[in-house]
């Protein structure tokens, strides 16, 4: 089966690298390759024309399992649907365009489970609820502290659920050791306020993720709005990202996109 994939092999693991996505095509090449994926998933198929690419970033629409193009990248840092049919109030008003509405897989956490296989022991920062059971090769467990958060959850007890666990795996993690709970990154409180997805992350959030992580290109393949991209391109990072509802690629795209114009982060 043919599918583009990037030439070269400067990774540690011997596999090739995407440092060859985005714009420096001088590095892709078309190879011939065996219908299971680098990392040992499921088949894959000829990679589509990106949705979104510039110097940095490329985004696919599709589905992560079918286009396996970010199982080629050094760094997960991603947001998999929580895995217990979340549905959003539609913010404090209930007024927002994704109100009662399900992500995609969200029904259980198989789709991380399959992603986490597909990845491999790879360094991988990975968005999950206390609801469902944490990854088994977790080695920490960071919280973000959404601060002035309304989240509903239990009315009946006398605490919000205004925090998200983000799951360490993997090894090269650089930086200074600071706090595991991640203060100050805020959003917009309503979708009249600015948010664009029901599972919004901050920019600001991805970016102090993403400052923590080994050298090399980031995927994630279950881009949404596009946070992780549009934080990853204000590091100078490298990354692919994979978006199933094409609403939400539209949305990426033109976050990306603005930035390119602007020079400023959405
Ligand atoms: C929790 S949200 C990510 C939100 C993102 N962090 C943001 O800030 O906008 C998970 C996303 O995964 C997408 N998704 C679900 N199944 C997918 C699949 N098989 N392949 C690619 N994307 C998928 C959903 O459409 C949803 O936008």
């Amino acid at each position: 089966m043919d599918r583009i994939v990037p030439s070269g092999s400067d990774k540690q693991d011997g596999k090739p690298s995407t440092s060859g996505v985005g714009a420096d095509t001088s590095r892709v090449s078309i190879e011939s390759v065996s219908p299971s994926t680098p990392r040992g998933g499921p088949p894959s198929s000829l990679t589509p024309e990106p949705y979104y690419q510039d110097d940095l970033i490329t985004l696919y629409h599709g589905d992560c399992r079918v286009v396996t193009a970010w199982l080629l990248a050094d760094v997960l840092v991603t947001d998999p649907p929580y895995g217990y049919s979340h549905s959003s109030g539609g913010g404090p008003r209930g007024a927002a365009s994704w109100r009662r509405t399900v992500i995609a897989n969200d029904g259980d956490s198989s789709i991380r489970s399959w992603m986490l296989e597909a990845w491999g022991a790879g360094p991988a920062l990975v968005f999950g609820s206390w609801k469902r059971p944490h990854p088994p090769a977790a080695r920490a467990v960071l919280v973000w502290d959404k601060g002035g958060h309304r989240g509903m959850g239990d009315l009946s007890i006398p605490w919000k659920p205004n925090h998200e666990q983000i799951y360490v795996l993997g090894s090269g993690y650089i930086g200074e050791r600071t706090s595991g709970v991640l203060a100050g990154h805020h959003l917009p409180p309503s979708e009249a306020a600015g948010r664009v997805h029901p599972h919004e992350k901050p920019v600001s959030l991805m970016g102090a993720l993403i400052r923590k992580c080994p050298p090399g290109v980031i995927a994630d393949p279950f881009a949404g709005s596009g946070s992780t991209l549009v934080a990853a391109k204000a590091e100078g990072r490298r990354a692919i990202g994979v978006e199933l509802d094409e609403r939400y690629c539209e949305t990426a795209a033109k976050r990306l996109a603005q930035d390119v114009l602007f020079g400023g982060v959405a």
